[in-house]
């Protein structure tokens, strides 16, 4: 029995997933970026002040555009978008966070199986979830990337309002202010921002193809 199904049985093909990857010339794998909502980072150039928000969605862009150029096929599975059709019968209820998490991983499982460089960006707040989806992969093939940004800083930028609606009560079991988000214990890569010390998406999105670069993925 699989699921809630019995008497099916698993269909192979003979072309397989290193058949696609040598047609792509890329490993297939997901990078699967989480962090507290409006993660946003603030780039600041030599006499003016740059704010350049850049959130989980703007770093999975930044890196899908920096691997793009590079004649790199990647899809981006972002929470929000997500939510607006395969998840669209979610809430943010624990129960219906953690099948956000588990449809997404099964999806990105799909694409990396593909061959192709799935970049998941949500929120993804309970570890036990995230860890089941790098479980459905292969060793080495889920990449699990922090935005390591303190509390306050996501909430004094505030992009999208959310946390002053969620602080006012309009917004109940919002992440961070009363829903919990628990940080990856031992994630591949970890992006921290902290005040006065700020890097552009660019910047950071060559930070995870320098790794993707040093563990053999381009
Ligand atoms: S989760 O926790 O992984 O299921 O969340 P995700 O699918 O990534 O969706 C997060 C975005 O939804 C908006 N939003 C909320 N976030 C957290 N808690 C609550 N209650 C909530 N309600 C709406 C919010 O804009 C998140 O966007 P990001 O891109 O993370 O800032």
């Amino acid at each position: 029995t699989v699921g809630n199904s019995s008497n099916i049985v698993w269909h192979k093909c003979s072309v397989e997933k290193s058949d696609r990857e040598e047609l792509l010339n890329q490993k297939g794998c997901v990078i699967w970026i989480t962090g507290l909502s409006g993660s946003v980072f603030e780039a600041k150039y030599w006499t003016t002040v740059a704010f350049t928000a850049i959130g989980k969605s703007t770093l999975a862009c930044a890196l899908s555009c920096a691997l793009h150029a590079r004649g790199k096929l990647t899809y981006i599975l972002d929470g929000d978008n997500c939510r607006h059709g395969l998840n669209r019968d979610l809430s943010f209820k624990a129960d219906d966070r953690a099948e956000n998490i588990r449809r997404i991983g099964e999806v990105a499982k799909l694409f990396a199986d593909s061959g192709v460089i799935c970049i998941a960006s949500l929120i993804s707040p309970f570890r036990k979830e995230r860890d089941a989806c790098r479980a459905l992969l292969p060793e080495g093939d889920f990449i699990e990337v922090y935005m390591d940004v303190p509390l306050q800083i996501c909430e004094e930028r505030d992009p999208k309002g959310l946390y002053k609606l969620a602080r006012a009560g309009k917004i109940k079991g919002f992440t961070g202010v009363d829903d919990p988000y628990e940080p990856p214990l031992n994630c591949e890569i970890v992006l921290h921002q902290r005040e006065g010390v700020c890097d552009s998406p660019t910047v950071l999105a060559e930070k995870v193809i320098s790794y993707l670069e040093r563990n053999g993925y381009l």
